[in-house]
């Protein structure tokens, strides 16, 4: 696979080809997921949950990411690759420039952070110094108890709005990717299409520019209550490889999502 940039991403939005994207923790999934062709990894904070069995995020320190970004990266060594800060990692200037270089040494292209208005100064601080930044808004997992759970975000009308003008002030700020987590599929649309940054979504809809899953969803190795918009592509596909190939064609055809998986 070519190398995958952050300017080829922006064309597929501009061309309207659909992206798909999953989350990757390691050498060997990572090494597969790129063969299939996936073009995205996210080393996601999620790693709290999938790798390390806690039952949140708000566990997981930058070293994890570091670790897990290191692997990932000599996986795939040409794939784009986008790390989450982790909780309490990016408050102050000082702290999250320094908590960027060691993501980005262990080989992302692209940081991810969550929340809206109140990062305006981080990001512009982290675009200044060239590193591509991307939001998440929605369902923000780092705010979980805040949030009392992992709920759908912006069914109400002042909080969907909300949603609305934080991507707008985030794509100002500086951010050159958007991920929207567990929001209303119209709600989705409105936002990909106001901004001109690719917007990826999870349990978002159709109408984003691309999807991305949790690897242990995507192939149904999760234990607990199913989530809705989480579709297990390994069941019927007869190997993991099989089941990424399928995630890939369905997102680039755009039949998934339906409407069965979506808010
Ligand atoms: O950490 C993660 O896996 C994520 C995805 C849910 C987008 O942030």
């Amino acid at each position: 696979m070519e190398s995958i940039t952050i300017s080829k991403i922006q064309n597929w939005k501009k061309n309207k080809k659909k992206i798909a994207a999953i989350t990757a923790y390691d050498f060997s999934f990572s090494r597969l997921f790129s063969n299939e062709g996936i073009p995205i990894m996210l080393i996601g904070d999620s790693l709290g949950m999938t790798i390390q069995g806690h039952n949140s995020t708000l566990s997981v320190k930058i070293q994890d990411i570091e670790y897990h970004t290191k692997a990932v990266r000599k996986g795939s060594p040409n794939s784009f690759l986008l790390s989450d800060l982790p909780f309490m990692s990016y408050f102050g200037v000082k702290e999250t420039l320094k908590n960027t270089a060691k993501i980005i040494q262990a080989g992302a292209n692209m940081i991810k952070i969550e929340g809206g208005k109140w990062l305006v100064k981080t990001i512009k601080e982290l675009s200044k110094r060239s590193i591509l930044v991307c939001g998440h808004i929605g369902l923000t997992p780092q705010s979980v108890d805040y949030l009392s759970g992992y709920k759908v975000q912006g069914k109400e009308q002042n909080d969907a709005q909300r949603i609305i003008d934080e991507a707008s002030i985030l794509e100002e700020a500086g951010i050159k990717m958007l991920i929207l987590e567990c929001i209303p599929s119209l709600l989705a649309k409105k936002i990909t299409e106001n901004l001109s940054i690719p917007v990826i979504g999870i349990g978002s809809g159709k109408y984003t520019d691309g999807q991305i899953l949790v690897m242990q969803d995507l192939l149904g190795i999760t234990d607990g209550k199913k989530l809705k918009f989480v579709k297990n592509f390994l069941s019927d596909s007869g190997s993991i490889q099989n089941a990424v190939k399928k995630y890939i064609s369905e997102v680039e055809n755009g039949n998934f999502p339906n409407e069965k998986y979506s808010f």
